[in-house]
């Protein structure tokens, strides 16, 4: 019985590894990888059906997880001050709704604010024509980050290793916060935001416990339901 369960589990492997492969080749190639994307309105098929489905991972972490294909970061991560939050990644059904609702063109630059491994900015440049950017303050996350992007041949991606709080945020259009920090760090990088709009027009999202945030600030005008369990959209309302 133990010979035939594991038997079935290296021909499930075996198969799910020539899925990750076949989608990897087509990225590389730098053709829309289609049986992602099919996999992926699948998951938010089902999202749509179950409203409250929130902060969970599923099959599509898994597939993403295994077409990625990062290597576990082998240093452990800094010690962090308290108002800068740990590595989590966004749920990757968020991540397609994010692509989804935003509507990058080849003008936008999103930029992932506490980048972690990527996902987001990796994701973009994947299945958008927009250029992305991760500025994480984790050397070990970003490093995978960047071999991640190479491996997969991305040239529209980069990862900068840095403090949110002094990164360049000129180059943004829109910006991404799966909430990375809180309290005063947060207002600190959200005057910066602020004053890029002053510039010009710029859209924002954010996952979790920084929306509620996000949507009290004036500058800031919700156009989706800003509810924590699910990426929420604002766009600037002040600048040129
Ligand atoms: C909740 S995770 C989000 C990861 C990623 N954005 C995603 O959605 O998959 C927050 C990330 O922010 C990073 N972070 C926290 N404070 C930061 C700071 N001051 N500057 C840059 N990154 C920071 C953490 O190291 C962590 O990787």
């Amino acid at each position: 019985m133990r010979q035939r369960l594991n038997s079935l589990r290296a021909s499930i492997e075996a198969a799910n590894d020539r899925v990750y492969q076949d989608i990897r080749a087509q990225i590389r190639r730098g053709d829309q990888p289609e049986s992602l994307l099919r996999w992926a309105r699948l998951a938010l098929k089902g999202e749509s059906a179950r409203k409250d489905a929130g902060n969970g991972y599923g099959f599509l972490d898994e597939l993403i997880s295994g077409v990625l294909s990062f290597e576990e970061p082998v240093d452990a991560p800094a010690e962090m001050e308290p108002e800068l939050v740990a590595y989590q990644p966004t749920p990757a059904r968020h991540i397609f709704d994010l692509i989804e609702a935003v509507d990058l063109t080849a003008d936008d630059v999103l930029i992932d604010i506490g980048a972690g491994l990527g996902h987001v900015s990796l994701l973009v440049s994947i299945c958008t024509p927009a250029r992305s950017i991760g500025i994480e303050r984790e050397a070990a996350y970003v490093d995978q980050a960047r071999r991640c992007a190479e491996r997969l041949n991305l040239g529209r991606v980069e990862f900068v290793q840095q403090d949110a709080r002094a990164a360049d945020l000129s180059a943004g259009t829109v910006f991404y916060l799966y909430t990375p920090f809180t309290g005063s760090v947060l207002r600190g990088v959200l005057d910066r935001l602020r004053q890029r709009a002053i510039r010009g027009p710029i859209r924002v999202c954010g996952y979790g416990p920084c929306t509620p945030v996000l949507a009290h600030e004036s500058w800031l005008e919700a156009t989706t339901a800003t509810t924590t369990r699910h990426v929420a959209l604002f766009r600037s309302r002040i600048g040129a």
